[in-house]
């Protein structure tokens, strides 16, 4: 398979990384543990995620998790790539630009996965949207945070419990396994920028695998003063953390 885009951010200021895996795997939880870990730390964090990024993309966002709404497949591959659009032209170039590490959840792979592998749209499509929407704006890490189906489906249950559900999260088990082996594809092919997580453990376990990962790609990006890169160079489990 080929990578989702074709040229990198590197050539940017600030560093992008993204969050990615199947809903209720812990993307969010894992993005707002590392952003405050990083604050904590002194780095400048911009947390942004796909759909609902910008003003545009939130409405976007509404309409595109309706449960409600019968949202024809064509359509849902279009908006997200309009959502994109927006984000990438409104929000990530410029924040990049700024020096910032932008953490995004999700981004392009998410189509590559869900409307490529899940939905079944032919890969030369897929690819050419993401193109078309990124500009070639390609994440400089990605972490693939692994979860089975039947796992993160525990996970979301208590979500459609308590109705706070959307269009996505009552798709099929089937849908979900493709869009997972689909990120599965997606990392064996780019596994400099993708890095998959086992998301079995506890959210303090996840985190800890993270930060392994995290703080010496920052320290190699010349992101992280004297004192940081010393720490990023500890073993695991002995830093400070200031996550719960
Ligand atoms: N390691 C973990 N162990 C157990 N529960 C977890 C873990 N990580 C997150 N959770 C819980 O699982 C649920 C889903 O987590 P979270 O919202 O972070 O997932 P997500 O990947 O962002 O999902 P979505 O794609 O639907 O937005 C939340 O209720 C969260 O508190
Ligand atoms: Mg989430």
């Amino acid at each position: 398979m080929n990578p989702t885009c074709t040229t990198s951010s590197n050539n940017m200021a600030g560093a992008f990384i993204t969050f990615e895996g199947i809903d209720g795997c812990g993307k969010s939880t894992q993005l707002r543990l590392l952003a405050s870990e990083l604050r904590v730390r002194g780095i400048t964090v911009v947390t942004t995620r796909e759909p609902g990024g910008t003003p545009l993309g939130q409405r976007l966002r509404a309409a595109l998790l309706d449960v409600q709404e019968q949202v024809d497949p064509l359509a849902e591959l279009l908006v997200f790539a309009a959502d994109r659009a927006q984000h990438v032209r409104k929000h990530l170039r410029p924040s990049l630009a700024a020096n910032q590490v932008v953490l995004s959840d999700r981004y392009a792979d998410a189509t590559v996965a869900y409307q490529g592998a899940g939905r079944g749209f032919a890969p030369e499509l897929i690819q050419e949207i993401v193109q078309l929407a990124t500009e070639g704006l390609r994440p400089d890490l990605t972490l693939l945070f692994d979860l089975s189906v039947a796992e993160s489906a525990v996970r979301t249950r208590r979500r459609i419990e308590s109705k706070r559900t959307d269009r996505l999260d009552i798709e099929d088990a089937e849908f979900h396994t493709r869009v997972r082996n689909g990120y599965v594809e997606i990392a064996k092919a780019e596994p400099a920028r993708i890095k998959v997580i086992d998301a079995r453990g506890s959210v303090q376990e996840t985190h800890l695998a993270v930060m392994d990962i995290v703080m010496p790609f920052l320290e190699d990006r010349g992101l992280l003063g004297a004192e940081q890169s010393a720490k990023s160079k500890a073993p695991r489990g002995k830093r400070e953390s200031s996550a719960n």
